[in-house]
């Protein structure tokens, strides 16, 4: 039943990564998802078209009119809805926004992000505004740092721990293997498989790092 949607105004945050991340590892967990590539620049249809983890499916192409009914037609006992937003603020993304049961906001952390990423927290409200009821969302910091937390991340978590915005643990950390995914397409366990690919980064590290972050997003749903 659970839809979650990936929502910021900005570009290149890591939305289409958490989207790639979440159906695979919910699919590893024996979940029937479905994601929906929402986005003109087609990220996740250009994943998918290098192959898809076994229980995720696709919907290319979804534009403003479809968003509602495909939800509604993908959503079922036992199913999970993944919607991958354009980096903008539409019509299109405050219906996704509407229909979320979980909207996951990732910001990187730069001075810059953290202001940006306000406004898609802004965007949720106005849906929250509109519809008179809560939309269940939450940061999740992207691109970090393996080894020690930078002086902006630390201050980015203190800012959003004030605001009382929920703040997913584990971010997701930078890696390889994380960006070389939307070009090899599956998910990290085929990735970490392939003999040619296993020497290229750490994989076992990508992969517990995805796993404690959808354990964390799984937490959210229940
Ligand atoms: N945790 C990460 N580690 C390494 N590269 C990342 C990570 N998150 C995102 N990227 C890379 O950054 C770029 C933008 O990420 P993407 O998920 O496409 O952002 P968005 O969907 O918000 O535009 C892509 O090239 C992606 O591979
Ligand atoms: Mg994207």
């Amino acid at each position: 039943m659970p839809v979650i949607v990936m929502a910021s105004p900005k570009g290149g945050v890591g939305k289409s990564t958490c989207a790639v991340l979440l159906a695979s590892e919910f699919a590893r967990m024996g979940a029937d998802v479905t994601v929906l590539d929402c986005d003109p620049n087609k990220s996740l249809s250009r994943w998918a078209s290098h192959g898809l983890p076994t229980g995720v499916s696709l919907k290319s192409e979804v534009g403003r009119s479809e968003v509602v009914p495909v939800i509604r037609s993908a959503d079922g006992d036992g199913k999970i809805v993944i919607v991958d937003l354009e980096g903008v603020a539409s019509q299109l993304v405050s219906r996704a926004i509407s229909h979320a049961d979980l909207v996951i906001v990732p910001m990187q952390p730069t001075a810059l992000d953290a202001e940006i990423g306000s406004e898609a927290l802004a965007l949720v409200r106005e849906e929250e505004e509109a519809l008179a009821r809560s939309i269940r969302h939450a940061v999740v910091l992207t691109k970090t740092t393996a080894a020690v937390k930078s002086r902006v991340q630390k201050e980015l978590e203190e800012q959003l721990r004030e605001a009382g915005i929920d703040l997913i643990e584990p971010p997701l950390v930078a890696r390889a293997a994380f960006s070389e995914l939307f070009a090899y397409g599956g998910d990290l366990t085929t990735m970490m498989k392939d003999p040619e690919m296993v020497t290229g980064g750490r994989i076992d590290k990508a992969l517990n790092n995805a796993q404690a972050f959808t354990e964390a997003v799984y937490e959210r749903l229940k």
